[in-house]
């Protein structure tokens, strides 16, 4: 059986996380018996910088022919923050409809979590990020002076019937930007939510901020409510974002299955790495279950360690397994997972987790693992 898998390497870190990652899929084949095609894609900063392309159509319409995506991280000191990970990243998820971001929050055997008193058993659960709505559709604008004043008008119209001030006429200097949500947008996500937790311990938490933000976010429960109904066996609850960040640290064994708007979703997870390990062990999945998906790191691209062999290639092993499970090598993906907990067990880590051990051959010594499951 033959996978054809695109890669990304991108900036920074990246190209070196990825090398180790594709070495533990390659050698998960060898022992499962099947083989990982690669077709590497040359994007991320460097070509920015050469050739001004971020995307090309040309890219996008040879990625379209992969169910799957390995990527690394892209951002770049030399490239002002914004445009590759909305011209590179967010462009991919977007244009692949990945409307799915998975993000499981499991602390493995032997990992450090500062959470005191809480074990593997206690941190075990999933961040279902909605993404593709939200405030990441880029939809606003910020004006200096009458360059845009019409536009400018009608912010200030919308200011002034909402409370009831009279905005400075000379107050020249303004910016918005719009949260969308859309029953389909919500109810596919939500689904895949309920779904999730109809096969783990049935239990889906919203969280949101539908006290303040009740148009948005009012629409979101509705859906919410209305999906529960087809899933009398899984228990249900709404918790506010801001509040969720404490229960997550107090309490992360009430978790089972997390849904959640795509900011909120950004935001939340940064903590659930920290519960599992730290961002050097948080992996995630694009999804777009009739499409391509893609997975990666959740951390960024570490430009300051580029070239190093330094960082922590486990997250990316990790998305590796994702990846795995995603094109139905079920037992291949566990097993990666296993030889992940393995290597931290026999302390086989690099410096950010207390080892000395390179990426290079970190990656190494998960590939051989997996190659003895
Ligand atoms: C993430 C990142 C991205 C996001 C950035 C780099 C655009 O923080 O994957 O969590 O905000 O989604
Ligand atoms: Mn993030």
């Amino acid at each position: 059986m033959q996978h054809q898998v695109a890669a990304i390497g991108g900036d920074g870190i990246g190209p070196e996380i990825i090398a180790a990652g594709k070495e533990v899929l390659d050698a998960a084949g060898e022992r499962f018996g099947f083989d990982i095609a690669w077709t590497d894609f040359d994007v991320g900063a460097e070509r920015y910088l050469s050739t001004g392309e971020l995307l090309t159509e040309e890219d996008l319409r040879e990625l379209s022919k992969f169910r799957a995506i390995y990527f690394g991280a892209i951002g770049d000191e030399r490239v002002k923050p914004g445009i590759l990970e909305k011209g590179i990243l967010l462009a991919i998820r977007f244009h692949f409809d990945q409307f799915v971001n998975l993000r499981p929050i499991k602390l493995l055997e032997g990992a450090p979590t500062p959470l005191a008193n809480k074990g593997p058993e206690d941190v075990d659960f999933v961040v279902v990020r909605e993404n593709t709505e939200d405030f990441y559709v880029g939809i606003g604008s910020r004006f200096t002076g009458a360059r845009e004043q019409k536009t400018l008008e009608v912010v200030r119209d919308l200011y002034n019937i909402k409370f009831g001030l009279d905005v400075e006429t000379d107050a020249d200097e303004i910016a918005y930007q719009i949260g969308v949500v859309t029953r389909p947008g919500a109810e596919r996500v939500i689904r895949y939510a309920f779904d999730l937790a109809a096969a783990r311990e049935r239990k889906v938490t919203s969280v949101d901020k539908a006290n303040v933000l009740s148009d948005v976010y009012g629409l979101w429960r509705d859906v919410f409510n209305q999906v529960a109904t087809g899933y009398p066996d899984v228990a249900t609850e709404f918790t506010f974002v801001d509040a969720v960040t404490m229960w997550f640290v107090k309490n992360p064994e009430w978790f089972d299955v997390v849904v959640t708007p795509n900011m909120f979703g950004d935001i939340i997870t940064d903590l659930g790495a920290m519960i599992q390990g730290g961002l050097g062990l948080a992996p995630g999945g694009n999804i777009n279950p009739a499409g391509t998906s893609m997975f990666e790191p959740i951390h960024g691209s570490a430009p300051k360690y580029r070239g190093q062999d330094v960082a922590n290639p486990l997250a990316t092993i990790w998305a590796g397994s994702m990846l795995l499970d995603h094109i139905g090598e079920r037992e291949a993906a566990r097993a990666v997972l296993s030889a992940i907990e393995q290597s931290i067990l026999d302390g086989f880590v690099t410096r950010d987790m207390g080892g000395a051990k390179k990426t290079s051959e970190v990656g190494r010594y998960v590939a051989s693992l997996v190659k003895r499951a």
